[in-house]
């Protein structure tokens, strides 16, 4: 069994996007707009850490944060005015947005050209039609140069990815599926409704665990010898540590890793190759304004 270290991978990237700002000796850092609306802890602590890796790339950041009350109306004036701002090439929205907002109508004011989510209506076909001028999703892009990485082969394999949401679940499947040295593969997304889940998750030779309940995978869900990624970052309390929680992923490491081939680790996996995405984005986005 051997885990995947993802902060290890993602600081290869890190550096290979340093070397590359470097090389380009641009007048101008690209810069990154964050909206954050409210002060859901994570969302707090996610945003903080892309702004903390950016600073460390000299990639500029802004941070505009809004009180949960804000209008979608307001919301959407302010994804506005930092698309016509020329400074300004990437932004995102931190998810997930209050209730009363509809996240897609935001998702889709954003600028196509500056969506490094790859949230946007636009990127989303982008991927449907495996046109690579769009934006990849963070972390589904991460998960798949993780495998890459990590030597493992995904094409004529069967992935199963457990959820279905715009951030991680549709997108790996696309991912995946695409006519590409790093897809090729047969692809099933389960979600809540599946039925008889642990038949078909026995069945996948790369589990993808995007639903974001702990420890939800178990030993008995999983085929002896497959790569299983866990994207789920879940707080449980932990009255041990000064904070009070501890973060652990959708799978039960503990149970599930013997009987892997490769693993990733709850953190230290796929979370910090999201943010290396991110950056990678970001500096994709710079270079489209400047063509
Ligand atoms: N919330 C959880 N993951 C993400 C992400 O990759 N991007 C944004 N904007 N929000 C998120």
């Amino acid at each position: 069994m051997e885990i995947i270290d993802g902060k290890a991978i993602s600081e290869k990237i890190l550096e290979e996007i340093r070397s590359d700002l470097e090389k380009r000796s641009c007048e101008t850092p690209p810069c990154v707009a964050f909206i954050r609306v409210g002060d859901d802890p994570a969302s707090v602590s996610y945003v903080n850490k892309k702004q903390k890796v950016a600073a460390s790339l000299g990639i500029e950041s802004q941070l505009h944060v809004h009180p949960v009350e804000i209008t979608q109306k307001e919301l959407l004036l302010e994804v506005s005015r930092l698309n016509a701002d020329p400074k300004i090439h990437g932004i995102l929205v931190q998810a997930p947005l209050p209730n009363h907002i509809e996240s897609n109508v935001i998702f889709n004011k954003v600028d196509p050209d500056k969506d490094v989510d790859g949230f946007n209506v636009v990127n989303a076909g982008r991927l449907c039609q495996e046109d690579e001028e769009g934006f990849l999703p963070c972390t589904p892009a991460g998960i798949v140069e993780l495998l890459s990485r990590s030597g493992v082969q995904t094409s004529g394999k069967h992935v199963v990815v457990l959820g279905r949401s715009l951030i991680v679940g549709k997108p790996a499947g696309l991912l995946f599926l695409r006519r590409h040295a790093l897809g090729n593969a047969t692809v099933t997304i389960c979600h809540s409704r599946t039925a008889d889940l642990s038949s078909v998750t026995r069945t996948a030779d790369i589990l993808i665990a995007a639903i974001g309940r702990p420890r939800f995978v178990t030993a008995d869900m999983v085929k002896e010898g497959a790569v299983v990624i866990d994207v789920g970052i879940n707080r449980v309390e932990d009255s041990s540590r000064k904070s009070g929680f501890r973060l652990v992923g959708d799978v039960d490491y503990d149970a599930v890793a013997p009987k892997c081939a490769h693993i990733t680790p709850v953190p230290g996996g796929v979370g910090p190759m999201t943010v290396a995405m991110l950056m990678s984005n970001t500096v994709k986005a710079q270079k489209k304004a400047l063509s």
